[in-house]
């Protein structure tokens, strides 16, 4: 599939619903041909460039991985070690580095450092995570949910706790894939209004629901999903806590879910405080999988945009 070729990658909503089929297609076929050793070295010859503003684990290391594996060279870069970090515009940045390599990858603080920097570079450029949204994160988890539970469309998918990036994207995601959405946050932590006021705009008012009781939103759910109180770049606080605390994801609130629902978390993990160890490391989590398949997603996702 050429569609994708040279595009970028900043939102889910960057991809409408067949796309999205075909990343996750593509997904699960890199991740076969990685066990079976016959992966197509499709980035032989070309680089892709990393710039990280916030730190990481998953993100960086699946997107080397994924650069690794096609072939390609993964250039990883701290942006406080760049010029970026001594006030060089991102778009600036971003024609520079076109000269250079075949990607950007980056993960920042404002949507609009990603969308500037997509405006200003020739090569495609991917979100790594910004504050608004997390898409590679949920090309990973939609590919998860598929493996474990079948098909995505009918099934419906709680996210408990602060309505952040991961929320956000979660929203588009399931929106995008015929999931039914529920957002349960406390009043003042719901996920992004244009994003949700956009997701329904897909799928419908009635599919993509936002409420403030965690055992409303868990209901019947079939992936009961959470993330971190403090996202990065926020301010960790007393209040938040208190906040978010009836939002804890333990065996309590799951047991309002679906009796075989997956218990899901991008990671890091808090552990005792969004989630509990119980549940995180529980026969119903799906956590590791999903770090797992952040790179075959995003092997399949760099392949599209710029594989030869
Ligand atoms: N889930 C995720 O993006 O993890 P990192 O912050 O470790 O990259
Ligand atoms: N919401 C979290 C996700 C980390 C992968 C954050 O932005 O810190």
């Amino acid at each position: 599939m050429r569609d994708l070729y040279g595009r970028d990658f900043l939102s889910m909503a960057d991809l409408n619903a067949d796309e999205l089929a075909s990343v996750l297609d593509a997904a699960d076929a890199f991740k076969r041909s990685l066990g079976a050793g016959k992966v197509k070295r499709s980035l032989e010859g070309k680089m892709v460039a990393l710039i990280f503003q916030k730190p990481s684990t998953r993100t960086r290391v699946s997107f080397e991985a994924a650069v690794y594996h096609l072939g390609g060279h993964p250039l990883a870069l701290n942006a406080a070690e760049l010029q970026l970090g001594r006030g060089e515009t991102i778009g600036d940045t971003g024609k520079v580095l076109s000269r250079y390599v075949h990607a950007v990858a980056i993960r920042t603080y404002g949507h609009h450092e990603v969308e500037e920097l997509a405006r200003t570079a020739e090569v495609p450029v991917v979100n790594a995570l910004t504050d608004l949204e997390h898409p590679c994160q949920v090309l990973a988890d939609l590919m998860t949910i598929r493996e474990r539970l079948g098909a995505l469309a009918g099934l419906r998918l709680a996210y408990v706790g602060d309505g952040n990036n991961v929320a956000n994207s979660l929203a588009l995601g399931c929106a995008l894939t015929g999931m039914a959405f529920t957002a349960g946050c406390p009043r003042g932590y719901e996920p992004d209004e244009r994003i949700i006021a956009l997701a329904r705009s897909l799928a419908g008012p009635e599919a993509v629901r936002v409420v403030h009781d965690p055992r409303e939103a868990v209901a019947g759910a079939h992936v009961v999903y959470t993330d971190v109180w403090t996202s990065m770049g926020q301010r960790e606080d007393q209040r938040r806590k208190r906040d978010l605390e009836p939002f804890r994801l333990d065996g309590e609130l799951l047991s309002a879910a679906d009796p075989e629902a997956v218990v899901m978390h991008c990671l890091p993990a808090h552990r005792g405080e969004e989630i509990s160890d119980e549940v995180l490391d529980g026969p119903r989590s799906a956590v590791w999988d999903q770090a797992e398949n952040r790179m075959h997603a995003q092997a399949a996702l760099l392949d599209l945009l710029v594989g030869g």
